[in-house]
């Protein structure tokens, strides 16, 4: 998406590859909306820690990121030993598996970049189809984005006051966004909505990046916190939700996302409100058959008993930091630990329909409709 920093505005993705120097390019995401800055990682293993350490993140970006990482990998590789190759592929593979493990869009990343590769004979073959295969998949990555917020604006009417959580923008994807596409397809068509964005604790990825995208394509929107949602949904003033997702499970329409996203969806079906899930075919797991399989990141617990943000210049008790430095405040009760469940599992009758780019699918339909969305 386009973004305007210092009165400039141009177009970026959220995670690119320079071939030339094998380095990966990410948009420093911990900087946001405060900073705009971008990273280079120049080996595989600075990739993964780039993902685990929240650099990148987002189910797409953090697929298109493993699947450059693993091209990446692959040009670091020197010999012409085809078996020695394969076991390198093999260690860079599961490093990058490991760096996050909740979101599917990795493994499904990687395992298409390999499938590519397999068909070269040479290592200098495949270390050259590993880079194309990897870009293929951060092009199709923005394609679906695209085409899943075309199937979406459908659903947003003038007037719409619509409800997201956490990030599941172009910042998550490599561009345009799942839970954002439709939002900015229906822009482009001129419709007029606002859209309420969950804080979403304890990384406030709601408010800090969600928030700066929307302000960045000027879509009228406010950041709610987390324990709002409730209240106006029971005043009338929110008329959809519409939420990403890191896993999806194609066998029973189960859906893993940013913690939190349990909770509205249990209040949207209270209050009768539809509840959409946006995702490109890459989030879906046609693997596992319950949703209590789904690993789910445990985080650190300095997440939830603090917080990061920009220092706002003003002085507390004659003790003044410096405009506009990034800093962690302790919030909570010093000799107080926190649980940190990144994620959660929102259950498929909770969940009115799955946007994808083939359309929109009741969740439990997505199994008869595999062919449609991808599944070999
Ligand atoms: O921990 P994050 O920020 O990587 O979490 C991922 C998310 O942003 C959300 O769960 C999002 O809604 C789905 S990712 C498109």
């Amino acid at each position: 998406m386009n973004v305007t920093v210092g009165g400039k505005s141009r177009h970026y993705r959220t995670v690119a590859f320079d071939a030339g120097s094998n380095e990966v390019l990410l948009i420093e995401q911990r900087l946001l909306p405060h900073e705009f800055k971008i990273v280079r990682t120049k080996t595989f293993k600075e990739t993964a820690v780039a993902i685990t350490d929240m650099i990148v993140r987002g189910a797409g970006a953090i697929g298109a990121t493993a699947a450059y990482g693993l091209a990446q990998g692959a040009q670091a590789f020197r010999g012409s030993n085809v078996q020695k190759f394969s076991a390198h592929i093999d260690d860079v593979f599961n490093v990058l598996k490991a760096a996050r493990p909740t979101a599917v869009d990795p493994v499904n990343a990687m395992l298409d970049v390999r499938r590519i590769m397999a068909a070269g004979e040479s290592v200098v073959e495949q270390q050259s189809l590993a880079v194309a295969a990897a870009e293929e998949f951060a092009n199709e990555d923005a394609k679906h984005c695209r085409e899943l917020g075309e199937h979406g604006a459908k659903l947003i009417k003038n007037g719409m006051r619509i409800l997201t959580h956490c990030n599941a923008g172009w910042l998550a994807f490599v561009d345009f966004g799942s839970a954002t596409g439709p939002m900015y397809a229906a822009q482009e068509q001129g419709k007029k909505f606002h859209v309420f964005c969950d804080e979403t604790r304890p990384r406030s990825q709601g408010a800090t990046l969600t928030a700066w995208e929307l302000a960045q394509q000027k879509i009228p929107h406010q950041i709610i916190a987390d324990n709002a949602a409730g209240h106006l949904m029971q005043r009338g003033e929110i008329d959809m939700v519409i939420v990403g997702s890191d896993r999806t499970l194609g066998r029973t329409g189960e859906v893993a996302n940013k913690i939190g996203t349990y909770t509205k969806a249990v209040l949207a079906v209270r209050h009768k409100i539809p509840f959409y899930v946006a995702i490109p075919l890459s989030t879906i797991d046609w693997n596992l058959k319950s949703g209590f399989d789904i690993p789910i990141e445990e985080r650190h617990e300095s997440e939830v008993l603090g917080a990061w943000g920009a220092v706002s210049g003003l002085k507390f008790k004659g003790q003044s930091s410096k405009l506009g430095e990034r800093a962690y405040v302790r919030v909570a009760n010093p000799t107080s630990g926190a649980r940190n469940p990144g994620f959660d599992v929102t259950p498929a009758e909770l969940i009115t329909g799955i946007i994808t780019p083939a359309g929109i699918f009741k969740p439990k339909d997505l199994w008869k409709n595999r062919a449609k969305l991808g599944f070999i």
